[in-house]
């Protein structure tokens, strides 16, 4: 799962203190570790190596530069779904050519950039984006390869509404009835070569049936191509492989592989993976601090100094994310992460941030050790759409990101200050209308 651990009644990264991190650097500190990105990476590798697939790693669950470069380091590609993601990719020196570069509203720049730091593949959404990308590649005298992201109009129901992306009824892709037809039109263009097919339905998937349903289908589509003379080479099958929001609560790579490796083991086609947050959900955790206890009619609040701002999960999708102190007594050292606690002392909390609305809620009726002002908390399986969604919102800088690497700390990303927040802002210009 990780390698965050109780030990003698404190919270450990690897073999660093948890509170040594925030005495040092302050909290809310985000905090990762290298060696679970490491395992994740080289669990799920192996898992699939029958295929030998490329795997691209979702820069946007988490797309600090020295997580990229870790990555990077090991063989990884990346997933891109902007300019900034691809120059990202860059600057940490990712093999571009290993690089998927996904999204509904790919602009004239951000293409250019693709085709001029020449990534792999252009994830494409649409006709008119196909005949853009081919517009730009000729003008640049270059050529783009293009993968179709076809919409298999499948689902799991137990991925959010907010995150499901395979259905019918979504802005991505185009349905499976118009892929052929989108291949006749396009499949001989010069500068956009088509000949790979892009699935991602939706995350998180919490089995893998969804995923063998998808290619069920794009294997059938692909067959039916090829009968009329349209090779297709290369199938990428998306992201959305889960987390352990719980302990146990994903299924293990093995189990996806032993049900997707066999479909396309003998295909002959070139596998690309994109997984996300199960490379990166449980790497990180956020820290923050109680700074005031108080009630509210039945309810206590333990309110700390992060929230929506710095995470916003639980307020966007009722996301569950496992809150415990980062010190404990003996026990209340938790052997297990669960939604539902059960140890004799513990004392119903509403953790919420400091934000002025109330969706600002990082736990509701949580079950915890009792918690006072000055202690530490750690919000668990938070490396995943953590701080890359993290806002500026009620002008509150963004947290510290630090990396643990066995007995080491390094930080990452500063802390942002009030300075950084207005720099922006400093030198109002006159807009030439000329
Ligand atoms: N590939 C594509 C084309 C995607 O759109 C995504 C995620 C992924 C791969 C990676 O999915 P993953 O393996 O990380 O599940 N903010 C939401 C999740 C949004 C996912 C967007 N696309 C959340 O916090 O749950």
């Amino acid at each position: 799962m990780d390698a965050f651990k109780y030990e003698n009644s404190k919270l450990l990264c690897e073999e660093v203190s948890v509170d040594q991190i925030a005495d040092a650097v302050g909290s809310p500190v985000y905090i990762y570790s290298a060696k679970t990105f490491r395992d994740h990476f080289a669990s799920f590798q192996k898992a699939f190596a029958d295929l030998d697939p490329i795997i691209c790693y979702s820069i946007k669950s988490c797309g600090n530069l020295a997580i990229i470069k870790l990555l990077s380091e090991l063989g990884c590609g990346m997933d891109t779904v902007s300019g900034g993601e691809i120059y990202r990719a860059q600057q940490a020196d990712a093999d571009m050519s290993k690089v998927v570069y996904a999204g509904v509203g790919k602009t004239d720049a951000e293409i250019k950039l693709g085709i001029t730091s020449g990534i792999g593949w252009f994830n494409i959404e649409s006709e008119m984006e196909c005949e853009n990308i081919s517009r730009i590649a000729k003008s640049l005298g270059k050529v783009a390869h293009g993968a179709l992201r076809v919409n298999p109009d499948i689902y799991d129901p137990k991925t959010h509404d907010k995150t499901t992306t395979g259905k019918k009824e979504t802005k991505f892709g185009v349905d499976i009835e118009r892929a052929k037809q989108f291949f006749r039109t396009y499949g001989k263009d010069e500068h956009c070569v088509l000949d790979a097919i892009h699935l991602h339905i939706g995350s998180p998937i919490y089995s893998p049936e969804p995923y063998v349903m998808a290619i069920k289908k794009a294997l059938d589509l692909i067959a039916e191509l090829k009968a009329e003379g349209i090779e297709v080479k290369t199938l990428d099958i998306g992201g959305g492989y889960a987390a352990d929001y719980e302990s146990g609560k994903s299924p293990s790579y093995q189990t996806y592989a032993d049900a997707i490796v066999p479909l396309l083991k003998d295909t002959g086609l070139q596998v690309i993976l994109e997984p996300g947050r199960t490379i990166s959900g449980n790497a990180g955790i956020l820290v923050s601090e109680v700074q005031y206890i108080k009630q509210g009619g039945n309810k206590k609040f333990a309110i700390l100094n992060t929230g929506m701002h710095h995470m916003i999960r639980p307020a966007m999708y009722e996301a569950f994310h496992f809150v415990w102190p980062t010190q404990v007594d003996a026990k209340f050292e938790p052997a297990e992460r669960k939604e539902v606690m059960d140890m004799d002392g513990l004392v119903k909390t509403e953790v919420v941030g400091p934000i002025c609305e109330t969706s600002d809620t990082i736990a509701k009726d949580r079950m915890l050790p009792p918690l006072e002002r000055g202690d530490r908390v750690a919000m668990f399986t938070a490396g995943a759409y953590g701080m890359v969604m993290a806002s500026n919102y009620n002008a509150m800088p963004r947290p510290a990101e630090v990396l643990v690497d066995g007995d080491t700390a390094t930080v990452i990303r500063q802390r942002e200050t009030y300075a950084d927040v207005v720099a922006l802002e400093e030198s109002p210009m006159p807009v030439d209308l000329a």
